[in-house]
């Protein structure tokens, strides 16, 4: 049976937008809920406790909206706390980590992965174990058996990407040195498949494609979560209706026409209106 209920989205801020847009376009008919939690933003600096209490909360805010599906579409808060909001949550939940660590290993013709991510995502190996996880499973059904054999998986922390980013710095010659310095050791362990395993990543392709080279593959995960957010909800016969018209709801922590100012470059164009200001948590 058809349910027009919305999506529920969360990140701690405005990051999530680039896991939200692929969402629209892969489900135009679905409605959506964004929450932002950019009062308590950053989440990849926080401890896990921390990532923990708030990812519940946001959680409770999004059920309380009567969503159908919750994504979780922080990289940090899905290493964190998926588990928690899993066992917490009364509705279906869809992460972020495993679909990248999905299309890493499918893709990847070495076995040589590297993994770019905040400093609480990293520090967790929750993406790490997440390839390699994947890649057993991958190897058993008789999927890139060879490269992923001798799977290497190489992670580094990037803490000044997502401040770079918020402040629209994404093609700076500042932001070129930094990525360089931060990209130098992967570039060295000759990796040939790089994850984005941040919200921010995706709009630094560009200078990160040039350091790396071409023949990296760049893995942005947010374009296969909107696949499984699509798997999940047909599985569980809760589409919206051919017809449905999508209403497209954001909330944030913070203010909400600093929210809308930023938004547009992560949504890939276009300005929310109607964000209402939310201090549930
Ligand atoms: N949304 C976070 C992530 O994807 C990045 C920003 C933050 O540290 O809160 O890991």
């Amino acid at each position: 049976m058809a349910d027009n209920r919305p999506i529920g989205v969360f990140d701690s801020g405005i990051g999530g937008l680039t896991v939200l847009r692929e969402i629209w376009e892969e489900l135009p008919n679905e409605s959506t809920i964004y929450f932002g939690d950019n009062g308590r933003a950053p989440y990849g600096t926080k401890s896990h406790d921390t990532i923990v209490k708030y990812a519940l909360q946001d959680l409770k805010f999004l059920e309380s909206r009567d969503v159908k599906l919750v994504v979780i579409a922080c990289y940090t808060a899905s290493a964190h706390a998926y588990k928690d909001v899993l066992k917490t949550a009364k509705v279906p939940v869809v992460e972020v980590v495993y679909p990248g660590a999905y299309a890493a290993c499918k893709e990847t013709e070495t076995g040589k992965i590297g993994i770019i991510a905040t400093k609480a995502t990293v520090s967790s190996d929750v993406y790490k174990n997440a390839v390699f996880e994947t890649a057993e499973g991958l190897i058993k059904e008789g999927v890139n058996q060879e490269a992923l054999k001798g799977l290497e998986v190489h992670s580094v922390a990037c803490p000044l990407f997502a401040p770079l980013v918020e402040a629209g710095w994404w093609d700076r010659k500042a932001t070129e040195l930094i990525a360089e310095e931060y990209l130098a050791p992967l570039k060295e362990k000759g990796i040939d498949t790089l994850v984005l395993g941040c919200t921010h990543y995706p709009l630094l392709t560009d200078v990160i494609g040039r350091i790396m080279g071409p023949s990296v593959k760049l893995i942005n995960g947010g374009r296969s979560v909107a696949k499984v957010v699509s798997k999940t909800l047909s599985g569980t016969d809760s589409l919206a209706s051919g017809d449905n018209k999508a209403v497209y709801e954001f909330f944030t922590s913070d203010n909400p026409s600093d929210f809308e100012d930023i938004a547009s470059p992560f949504l890939g164009g276009g300005r929310p209106s109607g964000t209402r200001h939310v201090d549930e948590n």
